[in-house]
């Protein structure tokens, strides 16, 4: 660049000004448009503007529709009406959510989560303009696949996906976390919120944490003993050769409440066990963002490039040993040495861990508002939420899942 010649120099500078001006002029011409819309209380959708009455401009709100309850949870965990949006500080946030099903016919997004949907009480009628969201937390495996076996709902019911999966329309992993580069804000990486981005910057100064006066190894905290990714014969076969002290219903370990069980693993445990149930895409839960939160280092397994999720040496993978015996071999040589321990917190000066964010509900706001986005429907739900019956270990009852592709 610093070969560049005067006259290009002056050339840049006025292209560079000529474009500020047009983008300037265009800004301020739609700024108009919505300003007489909004003064004329009708937005584009035709609904009236709620607040005609403020000289402020304020955008459309979009209505978003609970069609049904989560577990029994009736506000899905978020909440009702425009607070939630607003406690988010979502970017956009000029929406509106309830359960109030007389607003369906004004509500721009319906969420059915579909563990807990009723196959007779689907909606009577339907518009083009409307999003039907495919809502689920839980992996493939303990998804109940009855709701997606019916045609109805199977096939061009769902318009988009709200799931933790990274593929999905909306990307909700605000229960299970998400760690982001601290020189990134976790709302600057929707719409593409994988995260990809973990370079590491190596440590200029030491921490000087406490992790080198834990006594303990590892920790296991579960409550269901048998599951599908086998993880209770690992954990049995690796305490042939450490400690592992286990927690909940499948040990004979106890703490006694939540703040009390982390605080434990803060001050005693050198690893907190993370293994997943299933061995599914994208499912990685707060099992590592607890780990990682409560500075014990996270022992992995699940069906996940976990590189993808978690900052370089922050947790240690079984996929990367051999045999649970090597694996022990290797967490005794780091509790041996505190140096070689004591890097897998470097990552903690250039990385923040983000839980219960709600950026997920930030987004569908967000989408909600784009007038752009073209329509879209997913053909068929079921081929879509189980793209990978082997790795998942999957195997919906008897019905074969049918792959077109
Ligand atoms: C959602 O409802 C539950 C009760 O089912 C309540 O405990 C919780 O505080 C509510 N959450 C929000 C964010 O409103
Ligand atoms: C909603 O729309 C349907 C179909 O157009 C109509 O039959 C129904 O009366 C409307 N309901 C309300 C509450 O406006
Ligand atoms: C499903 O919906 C129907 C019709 O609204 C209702 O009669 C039935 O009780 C519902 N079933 C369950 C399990 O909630
Ligand atoms: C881990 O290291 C500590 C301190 O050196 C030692 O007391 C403890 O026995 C070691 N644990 C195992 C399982 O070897
Ligand atoms: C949503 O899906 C329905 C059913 O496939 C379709 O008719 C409609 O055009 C879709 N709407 C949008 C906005 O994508």
């Amino acid at each position: 660049m610093a070969l560049l010649s005067d006259f290009w120099k002056h050339t840049f500078l006025v292209m560079f000004l000529f474009g500020f001006v047009v983008l300037f002029v265009t800004y301020a011409f739609v700024l108009q448009l919505d300003a007489n819309e909004i003064k004329h209380g009708i937005q584009k959708n035709g609904v009236p503007n709620i607040d005609n009455n403020r000289e402020r401009i304020v955008p459309a709100f979009k209505t978003i529709l609970y069609w049904n309850d989560f577990f029994g949870i009736k506000n899905f965990t978020f909440g009702f009406g425009h607070q939630p949006f607003n406690d988010a500080q979502c970017p956009t946030s000029s929406c509106e959510i309830t359960n109030d099903r007389s607003q369906f016919n004004r509500s721009q997004v319906v969420i059915f989560s579909i563990q807990n949907m009723n196959l007779t009480d689907l909606p009577s009628h339907r518009f083009p303009h409307q999003r039907f969201v495919f809502f689920e937390m839980e992996s493939p495996v303990n998804t109940d696949p009855l709701p997606m076996l019916d045609e109805r709902t199977r096939f061009g019911f769902f318009n988009w996906t709200m799931t933790y999966r990274l593929d999905s329309d909306i990307v909700n992993r605000d229960s299970y976390g998400f760690i982001v580069p601290r020189r990134l804000t976790l709302a600057s990486m929707y719409p593409i919120p994988h995260s990809g981005d973990m370079t590491f910057v190596e440590r200029k100064h030491p921490l000087s944490s406490k992790t080198s006066s834990k006594k303990k190894l590892a920790a296991w905290f579960v409550s269901n003993c048998v599951t599908s990714s086998q993880r209770e014969d690992y954990v049995e076969e690796l305490r042939q050769y450490v400690p592992v002290d286990i927690y909940g219903k499948c040990g004979n370990m106890a703490c006694t409440d939540r703040t009390q069980c982390r605080e434990m693993i803060r001050t005693d445990y050198k690893f907190y066990i993370g293994f997943e149930n299933s061995l599914c895409d994208d499912y990685v839960t707060e099992k590592l963002t607890t780990a990682l939160l409560f500075d014990a280092v996270p022992i992995v397994m699940g069906g996940v490039d976990y590189t993808r999720f978690a900052p370089p040496h922050s947790f240690i993978d079984v996929n990367d040993f051999g045999s649970p015996k090597q694996l022990a071999n290797y967490l005794l040589l780091l509790n041996e040495s505190n140096s070689l321990y004591e890097r897998y917190f470097d990552w903690k000066q250039n990385f923040d861990v983000h839980l219960n964010t709600k950026q997920g509900w930030c987004h569908l706001c967000k989408l909600a508002h784009d007038d752009e986005l073209s329509s879209k429907m997913y053909e068929d739900i079921l081929e879509w939420w189980v793209n990978d019956p082997q790795n998942c270990n999957l195997n919906v009852g008897d019905t074969p899942i049918q792959r077109t592709h």
